[in-house]
C-alpha cells in the first residue's frame, strides 16, 4: 500500500487550508483498517459523479442507458443475495438491551466493534475508499445533519450524489470541529491481487448495519443495496437521528410531506407514515382527481419536524433525491415519478429492453416483446417469472419532479396541519379514521400494523405491527418512543397537527382492492384538508371520528355504495378481534409502555363493547351490521 494513504490535500483546499483534525485522524484510521488501495475525497462534482459512472461501466458494474430515452442514466444489476435492507441483520448497539429495546436487534457495542473491526480488517483491499461528506437538509440550514461516510462502492458515491447534498460545500459547513455522524460502509469484498472483481461486489455470507447511538455511528458491512449502503437515509436521518430528536424534543420520522392546495389557493401540508412499499412516493406526488386540487412535493420518505416559536411543527426533507419503488409505477399510477425520473436517473434490479431503455412490472399496459430480467435472462411475456425484482428502485434528484413544492428547500421547513398513519391493510381498518387528540393519535400509530412487503428481505404478506411505520427505522427503545410522541403533545404551547389513520389497501374476499387507490386518494386529503378547516362532517365511532359515504367527494369516481359502506364501516368482530393482538405487542414494551397507550386501549375495548349492547349490533354506525353478516 502507499506509503500517504491520505489526500489531505484535497480536503484542505476544500477548506482554505483549515482542517478537521477529528475528521482526519477518523479516516486515517480507517484507511490503517480497511487497507483500501487509494483514498478519494468526494467534491461533489458532476465531474465526479461522471466519473463515477464511467468506473461502473467499465467495471461491468453499470449499463448506460440509451441516450436519446434516459439521458444521463445507468442500468445497474445487484447480485441476488443483496436486494433489499436486512432487518434480521440490523443492530442497535446501545449500552443495555433495554435501551434498543424489544423491537430491535441488540448487541454490545465493545463486542459488535470487536467482531466487526475482524470483517473490516483489510475488508477494501483491491478498492479505492471514498470519503462523502453529506448534509441531510440544506447546507448549512440550522436544522440541517452532516455526515461523512466512508465507502468503498463507487455505486454509493453516485447514488449518495443523488440523494444527499454531498461534498466540498459540506467540509465548508464543517469547518474545523463540526460535529458530524460517521458512517462506515464497506462491501466486505476485498480483491486479491489477481482476483477479479464481481459485477455487484458484496459480501454473500455476512451482513452487519450497526448502530451506535451513543456514539452517533454507523457500521456498515457486506451490503451495496439501498438502505443497507446510503448511510444517509435510514441509518442517519431515522435510526441516529431518532434518538437525537428524543434528547433534543423533535421527531424524525418516516414520513412524506405534501403540499395540498385546494381550488382558492389555500395551502395545507400533511406529512404521512406508511411502512416501506406502502404508497408514501405515490402519495406525495400524486395528481387529484378532484378537478382544482393541486398536490407539491415536498419529501417522499422521511421528515424532520420540530416546534417553531408559533407553537406548530415545521417539517423539512433531509433527502435531495427519490429511491423510489419502481415496479407498479406506471404514467397512469404516478406520472409525476415516471417524469422526474426521465434523465439524470439510476436504475437498479429493473428489467432492460433490447434499445436500452428500463422496464418493469406495471410500467406500460403492453409488455415489451423480449427483455432481459435483472437476473440477465431473456424474457418474454410469456415468461413464468417477474422481469423486474419486486424492489427494484430508481434513484432519482427530486428538484426533476415536476411538482416539487418551490419550498421544498426552505430552511425552516413547512408547518404541518395533518399527520397520516397507516399500512396494508386487506381488512378491518377502515379507509380514514380521524383521531380524538394527540394521544388518540398517538396509539393509532403505535397500533399501526402493515402486511411486510419485498423492501425488506424475509416473506412478503406477513402482518406485523408497525407502529409509525418505524419498526425497522427506530434507534432507541419503541415504548420511549411512544412516551416521546406523548411528550411532544404536551409541550407547553403546542399547536399540534391532526392525526389521522389510512388504509388504502381494504379487499374484497377475491382480493381485489376495495379502493382505486393513486391519484383517488385526493378524495380522502380534501376530506381531511376540509376537517383541518372545521368544515367536514364525520360522526363519532368507538374507534375514533369517521366520514360517512356523504362525507367523502366521490364525483366522478366509479365505486360501489355498498364498497364504500364497508371502506367506512366499522367491522365490530374485527375490531374486537384486534385487542388481545394489540395488548400482545403492547405487553412487549413493559414498564417501558406509557401509561396513555395502555388507557387508550382499555377504552377502546370499552367502546367496542358498549356499542355492541347499547345498539344490539352497530346501527348507529351506517349498514355496518348488514356487512358484517357478508
Ligand atoms: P419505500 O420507498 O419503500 O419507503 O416505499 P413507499 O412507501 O414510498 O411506497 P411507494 O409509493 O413506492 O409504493 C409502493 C407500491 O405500492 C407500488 O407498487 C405502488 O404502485 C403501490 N401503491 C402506492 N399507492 C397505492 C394505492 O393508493 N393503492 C394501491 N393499491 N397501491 C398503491
Ligand atoms: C424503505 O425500505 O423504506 C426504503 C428503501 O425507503 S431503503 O432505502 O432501502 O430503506
Ligand atoms: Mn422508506
Amino acid at each position: 500500500m502507499a506509503t500517504h494513504i491520505l489526500e489531505t490535500e484535497t480536503m484542505s483546499d476544500a477548506t482554505n487550508g483549515e482542517k478537521h483534525k477529528t475528521l482526519l485522524a477518523w479516516v486515517e484510521d480507517v484507511a490503517q483498517l480497511c487497507r483500501p488501495d487509494r483514498v478519494y475525497w468526494c467534491d461533489g462534482s458532476d465531474e465526479e459523479y461522471q466519473a463515477m459512472v464511467r468506473l461502473m461501466i467499465l467495471a461491468g458494474t453499470a449499463i448506460p442507458l440509451n441516450e436519446e430515452k434516459r439521458p444521463n442514466s445507468i442500468y445497474v444489476r445487484s447480485s441476488p443475495a443483496d436486494v433489499a435492507r436486512v432487518e434480521e441483520r440490523t443492530f442497535i448497539c446501545a449500552r443495555t438491551k433495554e435501551e434498543a429495546g424489544p423491537t430491535n436487534n441488540w448487541e454490545d457495542p465493545a463486542k459488535m466493534k470487536a467482531l466487526l473491526e475482524k470483517l473490516y480488517a483489510g475488508s477494501m483491499a483491491g478498492r479505492t475508499m471514498y470519503v462523502i461528506p453529506y448534509s441531510m437538509g440544506p447546507i448549512g440550514s440550522p436544522i440541517a445533519n452532516i455526515g461523512v461516510e466512508i465507502s468503498d462502492s463507487p455505486y454509493v458515491v453516485a447514488n449518495m450524489h443523488i440523494m444527499a447534498r454531498v461534498g466540498t460545500r459540506v467540509l465548508d459547513v464543517l469547518g474545523s470541529n463540526g460535529e458530524f455522524v460517521r458512517g462506515l460502509h464497506s462491501l466486505g469484498a476485498p480483491l486479491a491481487p489477481n482476483e477479479q472483481d464481481a459485477a455487484w461486489p458484496n459480501n454473500a455470507d455476512e451482513k452487519y448495519i450497526c448502530h451506535f447511538p451513543e456514539t452517533r455511528e454507523i457500521w456498515s458491512y457486506g451490503s451495496g443495496y439501498g438502505g443497507n449502503a446510503l448511510l444517509g437515509k435510514k441509518c442517519h436521518a431515522l435510526r441516529i437521528a431518532s434518538v437525537q430528536a428524543r434528547d433534543e424534543g423533535w421527531l424524525a420520522e418516516h414520513m412524506l410531506i405534501l403540499k395540498l392546495i385546494n381550488p382558492a389557493g389555500e395551502a395545507k401540508y400533511i406529512t404521512g407514515a406508511f411502512p416501506s412499499a406502502c404508497g408514501k412516493t405515490n402519495l406525495a406526488m400524486l395528481i387529484p382527481t378532484i378537478p382544482g386540487w393541486k398536490v407539491e412535493t415536498v419529501g417522499d420518505d422521511i421528515a424532520w419536524m420540530k416546534f417553531g416559536a408559533d407553537g406548530r411543527l415545521y417539517a423539512i426533507n433531509p433527502e435531495y433525491g427519490f429511491f423510489g419503488v419502481a415496479p407498479g409505477t406506471s404514467m397512469k399510477s404516478n406520472k409525476n415519478a415516471m417524469l422526474t425520473a426521465t434523465k439524470n436517473s439510476i436504475f437498479t434490479n429493473c428489467a432492460i429492453t433490447p434499445d436500452r431503455d428500463v422496464w418493469w412490472e406495471g410500467m406500460t399496459d403492453e409488455k415489451p416483446a423480449e427483455l432481459l430480467d435483472w437476473l440477465r435472462r431473456p424474457w418474454t411475456p410469456h415468461s413464468m417469472h417477474k422481469a423486474a425484482h419486486p424492489n427494484a428502485r430508481f434513484t432519482t434528484p427530486a428538484r426533476q419532479c415536476p411538482v416539487i413544492a418551490p419550498e421544498w428547500e426552505d430552511p425552516r421547513g413547512v408547518p404541518i396541519d395533518a399527520i397520516l398513519f397507516g399500512g396494508r391493510r386487506a381488512g378491518v381498518v377502515p379507509l380514514v379514521t380521524e383521531a380524538f387528540n394527540w394521544q388518540h393519535g398517538t396509539f393509532l400509530g403505535a397500533t399501526a400494523s402493515s402486511e411486510t412487503t419485498a423492501a425488506a428481505s424475509g416473506q412478503v404478506g406477513q402482518l406485523r405491527r408497525d407502529p409509525m411505520a418505524m419498526l425497522p427505522f427506530c434507534g432507541y427503545n419503541m415504548g420511549d418512543y411512544f412516551a416521546h410522541y406523548l411528550k411532544i403533545g404536551e409541550r407547553e404551547g403546542a399547536k399540534l397537527p391532526k392525526i389521522y389513520y389510512v388504509n388504502w389497501f381494504r379487499t374484497d374476499d377475491n382480493g381485489k382492492f376495495l379502493w382505486p387507490g393513486y391519484g383517488e386518494n385526493s378524495r380522502v386529503l380534501k376530506w381531511v384538508f376540509e376537517r383541518c378547516d372545521g368544515t367536514a362532517h364525520a360522526i363519532e365511532t368507538p374507534i375514533g371520528m369517521l366520514p360517512q359515504p356523504a362525507d367523502i367527494d366521490t364525483k366522478g369516481l366509479d365505486i360501489r355504495e355498498e364498497d364504500l359502506w364497508t371502506l367506512l364501516g366499522i367491522d365490530v368482530d374485527g375490531w374486537l378481534e384486534e385487542i388481545p393482538l394489540i395488548r400482545d405487542h403492547f405487553d412487549k414494551f413493559g414498564s417501558h409502555l406509557p401509561e396513555g397507550l395502555s388507557r387508550e386501549l382499555e377504552e377502546l375495548d370499552h367502546r367496542l363493547r358498549q356499542s355492541i349492547t347499547r345498539t344490539g349490533k352497530m346501527s348507529r354506525f351506517g349498514k355496518v351490521s348488514k356487512l358484517g353478516q357478508k
